[in-house]
């Protein structure tokens, strides 16, 4: 598996968001639209491949000079629970190390609060709806 930094725009990119529409939106009735992908530019987009097809993909976006919030982490439906989230997340943490980062938060789905819980990080906030579902926000020291 390579983990990677992607384009916004490329060929990848356009696969990591139909990923994203088919793991995150689609099963909610919701979809992406070209004006929400267009203020993805500055994000940092990151896939993990198997030769050149993506297993799983995530998002770092900026909130302030200490802390980066973790988004769209999607690993395709057939090959869950095979360490792929857990790889994308330690390669997510040390780019956000890199650019100087203290901290990074996330809003977690409550069906994947276990998962983040694995990778150190712990609850921080009481349970709000996003994206028509419950989340709270997790966060963890870098
Ligand atoms: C949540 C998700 C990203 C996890 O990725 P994954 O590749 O399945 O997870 P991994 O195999 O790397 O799991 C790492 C560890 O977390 C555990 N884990 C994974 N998903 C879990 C969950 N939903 N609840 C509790 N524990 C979980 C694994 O068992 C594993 O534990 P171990 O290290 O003791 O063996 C993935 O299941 C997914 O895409 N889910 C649907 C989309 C989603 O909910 N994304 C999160 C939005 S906030």
């Amino acid at each position: 598996m390579a983990l990677k930094i992607i384009d916004h725009g490329s060929p990848e990119y356009r696969e990591m968001t139909r990923l994203r529409e088919q793991i995150l939106r689609r099963p909610l009735g919701l979809t992406l639209d070209s004006e929400e992908l267009e203020t993805e530019r500055p994000h940092v987009h990151i896939g993990a491949f198997e030769e050149d097809s993506l297993l799983g993909c995530c998002m770092l976006v900026r909130e302030d000079d200490r802390t980066v919030r973790l988004r769209q982490m999607a690993v395709s439906d057939d090959i869950q629970r095979k360490g792929i989230g857990k790889a994308l997340m330690s390669f997510a943490e040390n780019i956000a190390r890199d650019q100087g980062y203290r901290n990074l938060i996330m809003h977690a789905r409550q069906h994947a609060i276990g998962f983040y819980e694995k990778m150190g990080y712990r609850v921080t906030s009481t349970e709000f709806t996003e994206v028509t579902i419950p989340h709270v926000v997790m966060e963890k020291s870098l």
